[in-house]
């Protein structure tokens, strides 16, 4: 098998490129290891900043988006018993954030893709990448036993955390930074309507919570807890106990529901320098993490690839490669932007282990300091719809 850009992972990264390419063009084949259904159904993040929601306009696959995806103008920050709002399109000129789940961005551009006549190769997985350092690199995959070679002139590794690619490059040749914070998430999905409009940070003694959506009918929450926490000494009760501690206000009441999903997914943040290693390109999770509480992983995905993108259609006009020379660091510009964003929100809101009544006083006194100065407030605003250049 043969294409010009072998795309590893079906995620919003790989989706995303595959579509990217095509407007301008450039044949590419996706290898996906799980199936169709499941990459559908997996459920991760919600929040897409203006520009993802600009782009997937841009390339006419925001229909449905445009139908069932809800437009936040601002969020809510809790804490010490009152309410705080960030009017974030006050703030940014106007600019908003979507709330709309990855899975369903997933499924619009893979039905797009496919009716389009694009390739994605679904359970089939990827196993190394051979001679990423040639002009003819391959990918070499697994499918129903068999192993077959993709040979592409590219290789664009969008398989995720966990994926092969970033294997394929000597550890001599990256630099890895990596932080794991002593806090992770417990998120549920719940079948009852949201309690609030607008997404809902809180800080608490107790740790934070967050109250965000994916539906007029399903409510996304997640609260605070220790990494090495075991879903099972969660009953549903302990959970709608603690959110109702933490988001406890005057006049204001948590509704519950059943729970249909939860997991536990611990904060950290990882960047692999740089994410080029010959003709293979790293792009999204596969080259970086970020800690969930800025929102920002989906949206740096798209990001990266936006920019891989331009640098191959110029490649493959002209034959200049500076743009691909320059992929990596041209995209780690906002990868550290959004990874010290995602830090300071991390530090911001949670309660950590050494925190005593010193640094509870400092927490309240960020708040209140975000809350009450524009300045401050617009910072935050412009960080979270996302930056037009970093
Ligand atoms: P992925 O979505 O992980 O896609 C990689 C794909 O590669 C997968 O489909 C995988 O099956 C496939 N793959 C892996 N290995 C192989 C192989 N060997 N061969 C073939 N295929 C392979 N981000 C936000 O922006 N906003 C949020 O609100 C947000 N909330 C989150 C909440 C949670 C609970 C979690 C876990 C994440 C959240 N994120 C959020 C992060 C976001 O989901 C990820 O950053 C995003 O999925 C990255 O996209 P990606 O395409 O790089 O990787
Ligand atoms: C989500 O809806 O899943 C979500 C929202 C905001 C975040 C993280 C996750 O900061």
């Amino acid at each position: 098998m043969r294409t010009q850009v072998a795309i590893v992972g079906a995620g919003p990264a790989g989706l995303v490129l595959a579509h990217l390419l095509a407007r301008t063009g450039i044949e590419s084949v996706v290898i996906e290891s799980r199936d169709r259904d499941y990459v559908e159904r997996r459920i991760r993040a919600g929040v897409l900043e203006q520009g993802t929601v600009d782009l997937l306009h841009e390339l006419g696959l925001d229909e449905r988006l445009r139908r069932e995806g809800m437009v936040h103008r601002g969020i809510e920050l809790r804490f010490d018993g009152e309410r705080h709002r960030i009017p974030l399109s006050d703030l940014t000129g106007g600019r908003a954030i979507t709330v709309y789940g990855q899975q369903e961005v997933v499924k619009d551009l893979i039905k797009a893709r496919l009716e389009a006549g694009g390739q994605i190769l679904f359970e089939a997985e990827a196993a190394s990448v051979e001679q990423p350092v040639s002009d003819r690199p391959v990918v070499r995959f697994r499918q129903s036993g068999e192993l077959y070679d993709l040979e592409c002139d590219f290789v664009a590794g969008c398989d995720g955390s966990h994926g092969v690619c970033l294997g394929a490059i000597p550890a001599n040749s990256l630099t890895v930074y990596q932080k794991d914070y002593p806090v992770a998430w417990l998120g549920i999905l719940a079948e009852v309507a949201p309690s609030t409009e607008e997404l809902i940070y809180a800080y608490h003694e107790r740790g934070f919570a967050l109250h965000s959506m994916r539906t007029p009918h399903l409510s996304r929450l997640y609260l605070q807890c220790r990494p090495d926490e075991r879903l099972e000494d969660w009953s549903d009760r302990r959970i709608w106990d603690e959110l109702q501690r933490r988001f406890a206000l005057e006049g204001w009441s948590l509704a519950e529901g059943p729970i249909i999903d939860r997991s536990i997914t611990p904060m950290r943040s990882v960047i692999h320098e740089p994410m080029q290693y010959g003709r293979l390109l790293l792009a999204g999770d596969a080259a970086h993490i970020v800690p969930a509480t800025g929102a920002k992983g989906l949206n740096l995905a798209v990001s990266d690839v936006r920019v891989l993108a331009d640098a191959l259609a110029e490649w493959y006009r002209t034959g200049d490669d500076s743009l691909l020379d320059a992929y990596s660091q041209t995209c780690l510009r906002r990868v550290w932007r959004v990874e010290h964003f995602s830090w300071w929100m991390t530090s911001l809101v949670h309660r950590f282990d050494e925190d005593g009544p010193f640094e509870h006083q400092l927490h309240l006194a960020h708040l209140r300091y975000l809350c009450g100065s524009t300045a401050a407030s617009t910072s935050l605003a412009e960080n979270y719809v996302g930056l037009e250049t970093a």
